[in-house]
C-alpha cells in the first residue's frame, strides 16, 4: 500500500515535471512596425559559382549540342530553378580559380581556346568553353547582376584593366573590337568587380599592407567607362583577420573601394575536423549551429572597425564566400568538394540569413558557396536530373525579404542546451515589403521541441495572416535525393493566427517558418 502510494505520488510528480517542461516550450516577441530604418539588400541573397568539380561544368553549362535541354548552352532546369528565387547576384569565375584564371583563354571560338590544369581544384583538365561571353549572357537570362573576380594574385594590371574594357566599353577600342569580333556589339552591364580573392592566402600570400597597395594599383586601372560604374571590391579578411580590415582601411583611400569582403565558413569542429554532412549525432548538429553563429560575433568586430574609418557606412561589407563545409562524400574527386545537404544546413542558412538581416547597415552582399553541386549547395545535377536540396528551399522562402525594410524585432526565447552550452532556440526576421506586407520568419533550432511563440506587433497597418509556409523534415538529418527528391521542402504552413495585433505561431521543431501578414 505504502508503495503504491510512493509510485501514484511519483507519477503525479512526473506529470507536474512533464506539464512544466512543455510549459517553457514558449517564446514571446514585440515587432515595432513602424520603426523601420534599414533596407535588407537583396545583394545578401547572391550566389557563387567557381570553376570548380561540377560546379559549372555539368552543374550549370552542358553546351549547346548537349540532348540536357539548354538556352545557349546553359541547363534550362538550372535556369528555372534559379529565376524562381530571384538569384540577384551571381559570384564567378572563382575563389581561389579566379586569381589563376586569364580570361583571355576563354572568349573566341571554344574549339579554339586554351586548354589548361585546374591546379587548385583537382587537376582536371579546363576547357575554358565556359567563358566571359557565356557567363554574362547567362546572367542577362537570370536578369541577375554579375560579380566579377578579377585575377590580381597571378594576372597583370594589363589584362585585369582590358577584362573590363572587354565586357564594359561602349566605342572605338582594341577590347571593344575584340568582343563585336566574337559576335557581341553592345556592352554588357557590369557593375560588381572583386579585385583578388583570398589574397591573404591562395590570392597571393599577401601581407594586408602588400596587398593594400597592389589594391590601388590595379584598381586605378579598373575603369568606369561611360554608363557603366563599377563597384570595387576589396578582397577581405580571413574569419577573425581584424587586422586586415584594419588595414585595408587605413591603406585604400575612401574613393577608390566600394566595398570589403569576409570568408567565413561553418565547420563542424574546424578546419581539420569538418565532419560528415549525413549520419551525424545531436552533439554534432549543435556545434554546427553553434559554430554558424559566429558569424554574428564576426561582422559586429569587423563592422565595429568599419566604422571608426566609415561612420557614414559607405562602404558595403559583403560576406562573398559563407556556407557549412564538411568532409567531401565518399568516392568522390576530393578536389570536387561534393557534400549532401540536409536539413540541419536548411536551418543553418536560415541562422545566418537572419544574421545578415541583423546587420543590413552594414552587410550589403552575401554569396553562400556554392550555388551548383559545390559545398553547400542549392542545387544538385547528375547527368539529365537535377534536384533541389534543403538549402534552396530557404533561399525560396526568404526571397520576401529581398530589398524589404527590416523591422526591429525581439524575441524571448527558450535555450537549446547540449554539451553544457546555450544557444537561443529561435532566431527570426521580420521586414515589411514595398506593398506594406510584413513577413515574420521564425527559425526553431531545436531538434525536439515545438515553441508556440506569442508576437505583439505594434504599430503596424495590417490586419490579417494571409500566408505561411514551412520547412521541415523527419529528422535533422533528413536529406533529398535524386530517388527520393521532396523529403526536405516549402510547404503550407497553417499553425498561426493573428488577432488583435498579436501573432501567435506554433514553430515545430527543427523548422522555419515564415508567414504573411496584410
Ligand atoms: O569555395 C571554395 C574555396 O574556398 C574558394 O575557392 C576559396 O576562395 C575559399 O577558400
Amino acid at each position: 500500500m505504502k508503495n503504491l502510494f510512493a509510485k501514484s505520488i511519483s507519477v503525479v510528480l512526473l506529470a507536474a515535471a512533464t506539464v512544466t517542461v512543455s510549459a517553457q516550450q514558449k517564446a514571446t516577441a514585440v515587432i515595432n512596425a513602424d520603426q523601420g530604418t534599414y533596407v535588407i539588400n537583396k545583394n545578401i541573397y547572391g550566389q557563387f559559382a567557381e570553376h570548380l568539380g561540377h560546379g559549372i561544368y555539368g552543374g550549370i553549362w552542358v553546351g549547346e549540342n548537349s540532348s540536357i535541354p539548354n538556352t545557349h548552352g546553359v541547363r534550362n532546369d538550372v535556369i528555372a530553378a534559379l529565376k524562381k528565387i530571384k538569384i540577384p547576384n551571381l559570384r564567378w569565375p572563382g575563389g581561389c580559380f579566379a586569381d589563376e584564371y586569364h580570361w583571355m583563354d576563354g572568349i573566341g571560338p571554344r574549339e579554339k581556346r586554351a586548354r589548361m590544369i585546374n591546379t587548385h581544384w583537382g587537376g582536371v583538365v579546363e576547357d575554358n568553353s565556359f567563358g566571359t561571353n557565356e557567363f554574362l549572357n547567362l546572367c542577362e537570362e537570370l536578369g541577375t547582376e554579375p560579380y566579377i573576380c578579377g585575377n590580381l594574385g597571378s594576372g597583370s594590371v594589363e589584362e585585369m584593366s582590358k577584362w573590363v574594357e572587354y565586357m564594359t566599353f561602349d566605342g572605338e577600342s582594341p577590347m571593344a573590337n575584340l568582343r563585336k569580333q566574337n559576335g557581341r556589339e553592345k556592352p554588357w552591364k557590369v557593375k560588381y568587380f572583386g579585385v583578388g580573392n583570398e589574397n591573404w592566402g591562395c590570392g597571393g600570400n599577401m601581407t594586408p599592407e602588400g596587398y593594400s597597395e597592389l589594391y590601388r594599383r590595379y584598381a586605378t586601372y579598373v575603369r568606369n567607362y561611360a554608363g557603366n560604374e563599377l563597384y570595387k571590391i576589396a578582397g577581405g579578411a580571413n574569419v577573425d583577420d581584424y587586422k586586415w580590415t584594419e588595414t585595408l582601411m587605413k591603406n585604400i583611400p575612401r574613393g577608390m573601394m566600394n566595398g570589403i569582403s569576409l570568408h567565413n565558413y561553418t565547420f563542424t569542429d574546424g578546419w581539420t575536423n569538418k565532419g560528415n554532412a549525413t549520419g551525424f549525432n545531436e552533439d554534432q548538429y549543435f556545434k554546427v549551429l553553434e559554430n554558424g553563429q559566429r558569424m554574428d560575433d564576426l561582422i559586429t568586430k569587423h563592422s565595429a572597425i568599419l566604422d571608426m574609418y566609415d561612420p557614414a557606412k559607405r562602404i558595403g561589407f559583403v560576406v562573398d564566400e559563407w556556407g557549412v563545409w564538411y568532409n567531401v562524400e565518399p568516392n568522390t574527386n576530393p578536389g570536387f568538394l561534393f557534400q549532401q545537404n540536409s536539413l540541419r544546413d536548411a536551418l543553418l542558412a536560415g541562422e545566418i540569413l537572419n544574421i545578415f538581416h541583423k546587420h543590413c547597415d552594414r552587410v550589403k552582399m552575401a554569396n553562400i558557396a556554392q550555388m551548383v553541386n559545390v559545398l553547400q549547395a542549392i542545387i544538385f545535377t547528375e547527368s539529365d536530373k537535377m534536384l533541389l536540396t534543403p538549402t534552396y528551399y530557404v533561399f525560396d522562402m526568404y526571397k520576401v525579404h529581398q530589398d524589404a525594410t527590416m523591422l526591429p524585432m525581439t524575441v524571448n526565447s527558450p535555450d537549446y542546451s547540449r554539451l553544457n552550452r546555450n544557444m537561443k532556440a529561435i532566431s527570426t526576421t521580420a521586414s515589411v515589403d514595398k506593398n506594406g506586407a510584413i513577413h515574420v520568419t521564425l527559425v526553431n533550432i531545436d531538434p525536439k521541441n515545438d515553441i508556440e511563440v506569442s508576437c505583439d506587433v505594434r504599430g503596424a497597418k495590417a490586419t490579417k495572416l494571409t500566408d505561411g509556409q514551412i520547412i521541415t523534415g523527419k529528422e535533422t538529418g533528413t536529406f533529398n535525393t535524386f530517388d527520393n527528391p521532396y523529403q526536405v521542402q516549402l510547404e503550407n504552413f497553417k499553425d498561426a493566427k493573428f488577432k488583435n495585433g498579436t501573432l501567435t505561431v506554433k514553430v515545430p521543431a527543427k523548422s522555419l517558418v515564415t508567414v504573411e501578414l496584410k
